[in-house]
């Protein structure tokens, strides 16, 4: 978990926000506080991973300016489609689906997103941590009403990850594919997942929250704890990368295929799915819970989206539930 970061701080980094230089004594002055609390909060930007120029009689400059997300902005983009979604942008919170969970128990309506700035408690897949880089990256939660139960959700992760592609292949990312279930990557490493957590029992109605993570950028230092390759949207291209023009577009191709899945389900998107994926037809170790590994070549996916595996003893087939995939060296 990573240390919470002030509100005030949050407020500083907006105005400073422009990458123009600011006193401390008018910064201190528009937010009612004294220098030495505007100091203070200054000194947290370390914890967001953000270095701040500091130069006696002009003041403080952030040494790369961070362009904020805009629910005006994304709404703007998103044209008809935003009457069916609510957006939200929050400066911080442990985790956007954590929070979007509580939300989805008090009632929160179906289309409900919560965008956060900062999270300090992001989580993967598998119990895992899900690092992100404040200002570069997007980090947010979708909330979605299905009729149907949890049983009838089989592939919906799948499904999220067309979308995904779909929006990303439209701003003219075209190389990007996935990796089963729903890794997004590019030739780099792993560009985005996603978290997919539903309430409901199996006849339904049911409530799924589908968090997504998305590497924008890369910061200069990679949290020493993310292992695995990663790759971020800036390395495949020339162009300034506006994050509220990206969201828009992912929130727009999600909400179109969330809608399809809710008549049709996976199925109608199989296809497509295994144009994108990466590995198809590749051989790959799958690790068990157990600690065991099963070898085989990939066929593709099921119409509940389970993985079609090749082995020597004939066809199986695996839930994506615990199990990780690596390709044969
Ligand atoms: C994965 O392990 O591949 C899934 C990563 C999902 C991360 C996103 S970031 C927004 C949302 N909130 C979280 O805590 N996790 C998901």
């Amino acid at each position: 978990m990573k240390v919470a970061v002030k509100s005030l701080t949050f407020a500083l980094l907006r105005d400073l926000a422009d990458g123009r230089f600011h006193s401390g004594q008018q910064l201190a002055e528009q937010h009612a506080v004294s220098r030495t609390t505007v100091n203070n909060a200054l000194k947290e930007l370390a914890i967001l991973g953000l270095t701040l120029f500091s130069v006696r009689g002009r003041g403080y400059q952030l040494v790369k300016p961070v362009v904020w997300l805009d629910v005006a902005a994304v709404r703007a983009s998103l044209a008809g489609a935003a009457s069916a979604l609510n957006l939200e942008v929050l400066d911080s919170a442990t985790s956007s689906n954590s929070l979007l969970l509580q939300r989805a128990t008090q009632g929160a309506p179906s289309g409900t997103v919560l965008a956060v700035e900062w999270q300090t408690a992001g989580r993967g897949r598998l119990g895992r941590t899900w690092y992100a880089a404040l200002g570069d990256s997007l980090t947010f939660s979708v909330l979605w009403r299905f009729d149907c139960g949890l049983a009838g959700l089989a592939g919906l992760s799948l499904a999220v990850g067309v979308a995904l592609i779909r929006a990303l292949r439209q701003l003219g990312f075209t190389e990007v594919g996935l990796k089963w279930p729903n890794d997004v990557l590019t030739e780099h490493g792993k560009l985005a997942g996603i978290l997919i957590e539903a309430q409901g029992d199996m006849m339904g109605p049911s409530a799924v929250v589908i968090g997504i993570g998305m590497n924008v950028c890369l910061p200069e230092k990679m949290s020493t704890e993310v292992t695995q390759a990663v790759g971020s949207l800036a390395q495949i291209s020339d162009n300034l990368l506006d994050r509220n023009h990206i969201l828009s577009k992912i929130l727009l191709e999600l909400a179109g295929v969330l809608n399809d899945f809710a008549r049709h389900g996976f199925e109608p998107l199989r296809a497509e799915w295994e144009r994108y994926h990466r590995w198809q037809n590749q051989a790959v170790n799958l690790l068990m819970p157990d600690g065991k590994t099963e070898t085989g070549i990939i066929l593709g996916v099921t119409q509940n989206g389970a993985l079609r595996l090749a082995t020597e003893q004939g066809e199986r087939v695996f839930h994506s539930g615990e199990v990780s995939v690596r390709l044969v060296k």
